[in-house]
């Protein structure tokens, strides 16, 4: 009788143990994750968001900028406009509308990979269309490197009429 309530006891510290061992492991990644948690919230700080906003596409890819500007002119312009200014022929008709993306809250938000989540999935409540639906990711990078180059990263331009609603 003895032996089978040692054994009972034993058989509950290594249940206890595996529980504390596996209760403890989400603790640990959250431990891991925290210097990234720094580097977002270090967004206020140049060379924090230096970093940021030269992080790379997703999945190693590298977008053409060229290929992606044809598509661009194409297919995006109708709302985003030729300059990336938000004013293209559609954007009046559509709520709500296209942002600048020439403005300083677009140069600190949308890096490469934000570009490409939000081309690849649109943007739910507006009528910026999912083009993962149409595009594969090659060239989903190609046309999100050519809004970073030429809108985001571009030279900071404040001309009048370059300041619409948003
Ligand atoms: C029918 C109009 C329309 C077309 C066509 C369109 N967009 Fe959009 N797009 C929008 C609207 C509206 C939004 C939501 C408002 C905003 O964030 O600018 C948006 C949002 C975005 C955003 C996200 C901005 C953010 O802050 O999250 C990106 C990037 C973008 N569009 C790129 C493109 C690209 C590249 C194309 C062409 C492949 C394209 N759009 C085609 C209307 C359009």
């Amino acid at each position: 009788m003895k032996k089978v309530v040692i054994a009972t006891v034993l058989v509950a510290c290594a249940a206890a143990l595996w529980i504390f061992v596996f209760a403890a492991e989400p603790a640990k990644v959250v431990v891991k994750s925290a210097p990234a948690i720094v580097a977002l919230s270090n967004l206020d700080t140049q060379s924090g968001l230096a970093d940021y906003m030269s992080l790379p596409m997703p999945l190693g890819l590298k977008g053409d900028p060229a290929k992606g500007g044809a598509f661009f002119m194409s297919n995006c312009f109708t709302c985003h406009g030729v300059n990336g200014d938000g004013n293209g022929p559609r954007a009046y008709f559509i709520t709500p509308q296209p942002r600048n993306f020439l403005l300083e809250t677009s140069r600190q938000k949308l890096n490469r990979p934000v570009l490409f989540e939000a081309i690849t999935n649109g943007r739910l409540g507006t009528n910026m269309p999912a083009w993962g639906k149409v595009l594969n990711n090659q060239e989903i990078a190609d046309v999100a490197e050519f809004v970073f180059q030429h809108f985001i990263n571009a030279p900071q331009v404040n001309t009048p009429g370059n300041t619409p609603a948003q």
